[in-house]
């Protein structure tokens, strides 16, 4: 095969939107060219180019060429390297050239599908620039050494960075005139916990100092170690259960992400005891409110137990958001990550604003609670704020 032949073969297979990945590598003059080129197809602006990737200097380039222009860019390429790996949907070719450009290829076959397209302007607007080198991702495994997010990680990078737009949200909330404490309670592997800490210490320049507080011992001491690692002064790891955590006398943010059962309700009832300003919270398994419901004008939905368990659920966090209304809270529940990746996707955000009660909040609340005939743990947990309202 000639070079043209070549050249037009992976330009046609381009334009045909077939490629999946490809690495451009051995550089014929190495103290010119860079090192590696890695391909990949994005959408700018709901047009499909194909990304030329390259590493200068530990800076990452990009140059993102529309399917009219990928010529000019592909021909360039075989004129200054020798090596070509191209992942096509099908098909993966091996390309080697010869000092005079001989063209030797081995095609074999592969799974590949139809192409996918990474959108370019989603990942723009991302709080972490997901084409920086973020060194706590690196530690957590959700970056490599060079900053490519992993394969497996993208969902929790984008959940780390949705929880990261929440707290961006919450900033308006929060004292300016004094360091910012912050509780996380069931911080388990911490990755939203060192996120917050990055977003608000390194990012935002804030005073803060966080706490992440766990039952287990192991995972703690291997944050407390990364925390360290890290030099972030701020942040702290604790082993202990949230219903004897009373080392704090005053906080300002509460966190609580998938703390499993009534933890939450117990992180929640922490909050609004200490005043937080800001509480977010991903509720997890809520079993609590499932065995109380026996009610009879629930027992079409109650008898299937998908049904039941799906309906406690829901219950569960519209009356925790409910009780935090009550309390003086502005309350709303809101989508964390799409349903699609997790169903735990339900987030309680709730800002402090001191506000009495509304009288028909009162009376929806005391009739919800008529109708499960039952006593969901955080109405229990906040027996003395809600005196004089419920009772
Ligand atoms: C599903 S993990 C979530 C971890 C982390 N927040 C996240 O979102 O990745 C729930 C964590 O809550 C912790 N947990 C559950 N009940 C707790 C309690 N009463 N006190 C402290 N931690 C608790 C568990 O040990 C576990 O690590």
């Amino acid at each position: 095969m000639e070079l043209q032949e070549l050249v037009d073969e992976i330009v046609t297979r381009m334009r045909g939107q077939q490629l999946r990945s490809g690495v451009i590598s051995q550089p014929r003059l190495k103290t010119e060219t860079a090192g590696k080129i890695k391909l990949k197809p994005v959408e700018i602006k709901g047009v499909y180019h194909i990304q030329f990737e390259s590493h200068f200097d530990q800076t990452l380039r990009h140059k993102n060429y529309p399917l009219e222009e990928v010529e000019e860019a592909v021909a360039a390429c075989l004129e200054q390297y020798r090596q070509l790996q191209l992942v096509w949907a099908g098909e993966t070719v091996h390309i080697q050239l010869s000092k005079k450009k001989k063209v030797s290829i081995k095609r074999t076959a592969n799974d590949e599908q139809a192409p996918t397209v990474l959108s370019h302007n989603r990942k723009k607007n991302y709080v972490l620039d997901p084409d920086t080198i973020h060194p706590f991702l690196v530690h957590l495994g959700v970056q490599a050494k060079d900053g490519k997010i992993k394969n497996q990680k993208h969902d929790k990078f984008k959940q780390i960075n949705r929880f990261v737009e929440f707290v961006e949200d919450s900033l308006a909330y929060l004292p300016t005139d004094r360091p910012l404490k912050i509780l996380d309670f069931g911080s388990g592997k911490s990755y939203l916990t060192f996120a917050l800490y990055h977003y608000l210490r390194e990012m935002k320049g804030y005073e803060v100092e966080i706490t992440g507080l766990d039952l287990k011992k192991d995972v703690i001491a291997h944050c407390e170690k990364l925390a360290r690692e890290l030099n972030y002064d701020g942040l702290h790891f604790k082993v202990g259960d949230i219903a004897d955590y009373n080392d704090a006398q005053q906080v300002d943010m509460v966190v609580t992400l998938h703390a499993c059962d009534v933890a939450t309700d117990l992180a929640l009832g922490r909050a609004v005891k200490w005043g937080a300003r800001v509480i977010l919270s991903v509720p997890c398994c809520q079993h609590e409110l499932f065995t109380q419901l026996e009610s009879p004008a629930l027992s079409v939905m109650t008898r299937h137990g998908l049904i039941k368990e799906r309906f406690a659920s829901l219950a569960t966090d519209s009356i925790r958001a409910q009780v935090l209304d009550l309390v003086g809270y502005d309350t709303q529940l809101v989508e964390f990550v799409n349903l699609e990746n997790t169903p735990k996707n339900i987030l309680l955000r709730a800002y402090y604003t001191g506000a009495t009660p509304k009288p028909e909040m009162i009376v929806e609340t005391k009739a919800f609670l008529e109708f499960l005939q039952a006593k969901p743990y955080l109405v229990r947990e906040l027996d003395d704020q809600l005196k004089g309202v419920l009772t």
